[in-house]
Order: C-alpha cells, then structure tokens, then sequence
C-alpha cells in the first residue's frame, strides 16, 4: 500500500473510532439475533405459558439457573513448567502465596445465568474498571480451611455454613446466589487437584478464600448482571502477631463503629473490613494489637478485630460462665463463633450464654475479680486469648493466661482435635 494511503487509513481510524465502535457493537447484536432465534425455535418445557414471550416480539431465552453443577466442572491443569514451589511451613504467614489452580464460574444474566464452573492455572483477572465490585464494593468473600489431619486425610470444617453466609451476603448486594452443595463440590475438586498445598503440620492449614464479585461494567447502583465468583486457596499460618504472652492487647476506641443496626455487620462483605484500618492502626500507635469495636451509649462489645469475642466470668450464681454478643444484626455470625457455643453448651462445668456484654460490665466484674478470661474467635486465627484492654481511661488487664485450666485453650483444644482428625466428629467432613 502506497505510504501516502497507509497514512490516510490510520488518519481515518484515528477519527472514526467511534464507528468502529458501531461495527463491534453491530456484530454483537448478530450474536443477540441468533439467541433470539434459537429461542424462539426451542420449546422450553420448563417456561409456564403466562411466562412465555409474546409470539410477535422472540426474546431470548433467559432462564436464570438456580445454580452451577458440579458435574459440568470443567479442568484444566496445570502444565509442569506452571507449578510453583511449595514455601516452608516457617515461612507461610497468611496469605501470600497461592497454590497453582483456582476455580472459576461466571454469571451472565443474559446467558441464562450461571456458566459451567472451571479449574484452570492459577491466573490473573481480567476486568473492567468500571466493574460494580471495583466502585460500590458489590461483592462479598468467605474463608474456610482445609486441614491435613493425624491420619493424612483431608478435612473441611463445617463449609455449608459457609455457604448459607455466602448466598445471605450475595443476596443483600444483589448478587446471584447459587447451591452451596455445588461449590462444596466445586471447591473439594480444587482442594484435590491441590492437595499437596495442604501443609504437613499441624500449626497450618489451606485457606479457602471463595470470592464472589459484581463485574457488570455499568456505574448504575443495582444488581449487576455479569459476576464472577472464584476461589483461591492459600497455605497459611498464624493470622495475628501476639505479645510475648501468646495473647494480644485490645483497644476498644468509642469513636469508631464496625457496624450498626439495619447494616451488614452480620455478612462478610469486603466493606466491613476495608474501613477498619485506620482504626486498627490508631490502637497500634497505643500500643495495642486489635480494635475492640463497640456499639452505643452503653458501648456494647461487638467484635474484637476480625473475630468474634467471648468472655469468661464468675456469674451471679457462682458458676463459671462463657458469653459471646448474640446475633443482633451487628454480629458476623462465625463458623468457630458457632461451633465454640454448640460444643461448650455440652460442657456441665459451664454456663454457655448470647447476651449484650457492655464496657461498664467487664470494668465491674473485673474489679470483683470475676472477669476470667477474654478471647477472639474465628476462622484464620481460630482463637486468641486477649491479655489487655484499653478503653478511656482504663487500663483493664484480663488474667485469661495465668487461669489454671482456661477455657480458651479447652475450646482451641477440642476444635483442633477436630479439625486436625484427633476425633471424629461431624463437623469435620473428610474430602481426600
Ligand atoms: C476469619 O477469621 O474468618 C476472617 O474472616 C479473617 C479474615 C478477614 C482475614
């Protein structure tokens, strides 16, 4: 082609991308016209006639699927030269690094919903910047482990709670929602095809993180029509650094909420965890490890970092009793939370109690001598014994480490025996 003319065809594209634009757009719209007319030929069995489209105006097909199936799973593996290294025990932290498949399932409204799930290589995502989960954090994320038990088997701990607080998050943010015992399947896959991540010992453990986020490139505030939901897994480690004492110091700072009534305290949303970092970050200039949040005029205790928070105390009554905020709404309601009351309501030594804890109560019982223990609870640090609290003026010191036979360590204990095949226990189901 002559320069002069080559030059000219570039000065054309350069001003007329906008039509191009068209083209693409044109072509696409072919693509809609054939699902039109696929439709339009298929007789779906499964459409009630009153829900049928008009004869006169084919629409495509859009028969949004309850769910993914496991058994579309679709795998990719790995080549050799893709695997990485698997770091030290000694060197895992939490979360950083990965193992070397994920697994992946769109959602296109206008496909019919959900897509086949897929295993591939670990990679990248690919994604729009004007994707909903990018602007007004449509999305939402779950963490459960995989263990590697005494017998070499592998279990997961309880995942369809996970499930049930997935499909509660997705539904508060217009997200699709989806069988968990299909991700349960999916995932297992994953955990297989990767099994030899799962760390041989018994202070670590695989991270599950499943994902699920809103990628309709559109700036409107509303339920988006693409999403992606994925999971990665991680070898990890300890979540929180500690004292000396094996516990952690907490400042619970009356100017911050994590979360208030009618909000999504209760879901596990990125957004409850992005904004607690310059607070976190306040109570560590103070010399404390986490923020203990609190609610209200009566400074209610809510949370304790990104775990939930229990107390140990001497009652009215004499007896030793365990008590942990009830499900308010303000409240994530845990996995561990949850397992932590079911197992030690079984406990005759203990009186197991949901109930509103205030800062007022902790100072009195304290200075009776009756606070006994404080802990967190949750899935990445499983449990940590809090040894001091800072609030106002008071310097509250929480004798948890110097209890003779704490009910911190009797709750870590008897959830790892769990976790790790010690006992068998329905909590814990086997996968490979
Ligand atoms: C968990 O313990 O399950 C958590 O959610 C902590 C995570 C946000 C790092």
């Amino acid at each position: 082609m002559p320069i002069r003319r080559s030059q000219s065809l570039v000065k054309w594209i350069f001003e007329n991308q906008h039509k191009l634009q068209t083209v693409r757009y044109c072509s696409s719209s072919l693509r809609y016209k054939e699902l039109e007319e696929n439709a339009a030929q298929a007789q779906p069995e499964h459409v009630a006639p009153s829900m049928a489209a008009p004869a006169d105006k084919p629409r495509p097909q859009i028969t949004p699927e309850i769910s993914f199936k496991h058994e579309d799973l679709q795998v990719r593996l790995a080549a050799p030269y893709q695997l990485n290294p698997k770091p030290e025990v000694t060197d895992l932290g939490f979360g950083k690094f990965f193992t070397d498949h994920m697994l992946k399932i769109n959602y296109f409204k206008q496909l019919g919903g959900w897509q086949k799930p897929e295993i591939m290589p670990f990679e990248n995502l690919s994604i729009h910047p004007a994707a909903k989960a990018l602007h007004y954090a449509i999305q939402l994320f779950e963490g459960l482990k995989a263990y590697r038990g005494v017998d070499d088997k592998i279990r997961l701990f309880r995942p369809d709670l996970n499930m049930e607080r997935m499909n509660l998050a997705a539904q508060r943010s217009g997200l699709p929602t989806f069988d968990g015992d299909e991700l349960i399947k999916c995932i297992t896959r994953l955990v297989q095809i990767d099994q030899e991540w799962v760390p041989h010992s018994e202070t670590s453990t695989l991270y599950i993180r499943p994902t699920l986020i809103g990628t309709e490139p559109t700036f409107g505030i509303m339920a988006p029509e693409t999403a992606l939901l994925f999971a990665i897994l991680s070898p990890v480690s300890a979540y929180y650094k500690t004292g000396s004492d094996g516990a952690v110091s907490i400042y619970a700072d009356p100017n911050v909420v994590r979360a208030f009534p009618g909000g999504v305290g209760n879901r596990k949303v990125g957004s409850n965890y992005g904004p607690t970092i310059e607070a976190t970050a306040r109570a560590a200039k103070l010399g404390h490890h986490q923020v203990l949040w609190l609610f209200g005029p009566n400074h209610e205790l809510t949370e304790v970092g990104a775990m939930n928070i229990f107390v140990v105390y001497v009652n009215e009554q004499g007896d030793k009793q365990l008590s942990t905020p009830p499900l308010n709404g303000l409240i994530l309601p845990g996995v561990t939370r949850r397992s932590i009351i079911e197992l030690a309501s079984q406990w005759e030594d203990l009186v197991v109690k949901e109930e509103v804890i205030t800062m007022d109560r902790v100072i009195e019982l304290n200075k009776k001598g009756r606070l006994l223990e404080m802990f967190g609870a949750g899935t990445a640090v499983v449990i940590s014994p809090i040894s001091r609290v800072g609030f106002l003026d008071h310097e509250i010191r929480v004798p948890t480490m110097s209890q003779a036979q704490p009910v911190y360590q009797r709750v870590k204990d008897t959830l790892l025996a769990i976790q790790y095949g010690h006992i068998e226990h329905p909590y814990a189901k086997v996968i490979s």
